[in-house]
């Protein structure tokens, strides 16, 4: 049997915290009094805390201090822990467990690849963290997607070459460093968005075992 790497994005991938990440956002924005679009939320999708604030700024055209950055940052923060605070496994999305123990039965390894420095505090809230031979977050990488580093990172703590490794993300920016590390992107959500991924499917509902061998086989 091959050994392929399957990497994981977290929020939107494996739960459902998107849409805390847009309350957040959307809250700070309007809090200083610029607007906050679904569309310009797909754009931060993936994208780390600080280039997040630093493009709804310049979207507002406003500038804050550094003293004032950083506490902007830190109440998002506190915002979004205060939503993830209530999580639990019910807000894994559909069949993500049922693709995962596929996974490990064919005995495939299973990173993280996510730019959320909250992504070991989810995992743990929602009981998958056993289900990861690695875990690259936030708190480990200094370039942010669409820089490949943290896909690149989890292709060296698996063993296994970019050019085998297989992720899945549901933001643009994360299937652009998916294709920049050499790997093969599949995007979880929309054909309009993530119409640069190799492989595009609604959510893993649409992923069945076979597609799964066909990807570890290949
Ligand atoms: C990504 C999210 O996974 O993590 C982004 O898609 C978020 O929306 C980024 O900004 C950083 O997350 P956190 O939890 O460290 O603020
Ligand atoms: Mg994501």
């Amino acid at each position: 049997m091959n050994k392929k790497g399957f990497i994981f994005d977290l929020d939107g991938v494996i739960v459902d915290t998107a849409k805390y990440h847009f309350l957040a956002w959307k809250k700070l924005a309007n809090d200083l009094g610029i607007d906050f679009t679904e569309e310009e939320n797909e754009q931060l999708k993936g994208v780390s805390r600080v280039k997040s604030l630093e493009k709804i700024l310049a979207w507002g055209n406003k500038t804050l201090s550094e003293k004032e950055f950083k506490a902007q940052m830190a109440k998002k923060n506190e915002d979004y822990l205060g939503h993830i605070a209530k999580m639990d496994e019910s807000e894994i999305l559909p069949d993500v467990p049922r693709v995962l123990n596929c996974l490990s039965k064919n005995n495939q390894p299973i990173s993280l690849g996510s730019a959320s420095k909250n992504a070991r505090t989810i995992l743990e809230r929602v009981n998958l963290k056993e289900k990861f031979n690695a875990i690259v977050d936030g708190n480990d990488v200094t370039k942010a997607k669409p820089d490949p580093e943290v896909f690149l990172i989890a292709s060296k703590l698996l063993n296994v070459e970019p050019e085998d490794c297989i992720v899945f993300e549901d933001s643009v920016a994360g299937v652009e460093a998916a294709n920049v590390a050499n790997m093969t992107s599949i995007g979880i959500g929309s054909e309009d968005v993530l119409g640069h991924a190799k492989y595009v499917f609604k959510d893993f509902t649409e992923i069945s075992e076979d597609f799964i061998e066909k990807l570890i086989n290949e």
